[in-house]
């Protein structure tokens, strides 16, 4: 069968997308910093599934060790979602580019880092899958959120570049533009709960947009449509906008 590699896997999206993945028979490698923090998940996922699960270390902002980190793993993944990322306060990283520059690190540079070695290996075999979690954030810069929201807007870019030129190798890429999760990110946000997606969501989301060969996916099919409306906004009048 087929292996998944996840990046980020201690995420809350991580985890469902493990299990979801690991429940269609799929072998599951684990990637995280701390890697110890995976082998409850690890061992439940190969005891409850029966498929292998592996876990690694991987922090997405140590770039160096990027190159080696990939070509340790054996065997190679056939699938990798790029699931790492980091969010905090806006105006606080205003203030403080360590804050700043970590929250470009970890949605731009680090999966920008990893991905384009992940791209050339696949590039090579002539298959596989590659799957980014970018962000609604990214479509448009908002007051409250533009220096996450303009990582996420790179990572998007990217992503649409990295399919292009994958195309024509066989290999597919798939953006996912989840809208608000209920994770541990969001955690201390008043989030609405018609709005909101749970972790299962997405990850059924990812696993269909794999199967199916689908680009571009929202969570909840309507994301799609108040991003429309939020984007076709005149500048002159969204400048004004508390948002
Ligand atoms: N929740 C939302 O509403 C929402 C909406 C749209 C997009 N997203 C995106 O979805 C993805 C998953 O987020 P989540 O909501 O599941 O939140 P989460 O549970 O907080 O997951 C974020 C993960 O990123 C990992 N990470 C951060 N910096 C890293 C680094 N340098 N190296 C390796 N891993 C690193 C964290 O690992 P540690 O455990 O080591 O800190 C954590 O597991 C993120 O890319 C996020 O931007 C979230």
């Amino acid at each position: 069968m087929a292996t998944v590699l996840l990046l980020g896997a201690t995420s809350d999206m991580a985890v469902a997308m493990a299990r979801t993945m690991a429940a269609k028979g799929y072998d599951i490698q684990l990637a995280a910093r701390n890697s110890d923090r995976l082998k409850p998940l690890q061992g439940d996922i190969t005891v409850r599934y029966g498929v292998n699960c592996t876990a690694h270390e991987f922090d997405a902002t140590a770039f160096a060790t990027h190159h080696d980190f990939y070509y340790s793993l054996t065997p190679k993944p056939d699938i990798v979602i790029c699931v790492f990322g980091y969010m905090s306060d806006n105006d606080a990283a205003c203030k403080n580019w360590d804050e700043a520059s970590k929250m470009i690190n970890s949605n731009y540079t680090g999966a920008v880092s990893i991905l384009n070695i992940v791209g050339e290996d696949f590039a090579e075999r002539k298959s596989g899958t590659i799957v980014g979690i970018s962000s609604v954030a990214g479509v448009r810069g908002r007051q409250s959120n533009y220096i996450y929201g303009s990582a996420k807007a790179g990572f998007t870019a990217y992503l649409s570049g990295l399919r292009n030129k994958m195309y024509h190798c066989g290999v597919h890429v798939v953006s996912v533009l989840p809208g608000f999760v209920d994770t541990k990110m969001t955690a201390g946000l008043n989030l609405p709960p018609l709005l909101t997606a749970n972790t299962q969501q997405v990850a059924d989301t990812v696993e269909k947009a794999i199967r199916k060969k689908q680009n571009i996916v929202y969570v909840k099919w309507f994301w799609k449509w108040i991003m429309t409306i939020i984007k076709n906004i005149p500048e002159n009048v969204f400048k004004k906008k508390k948002l």
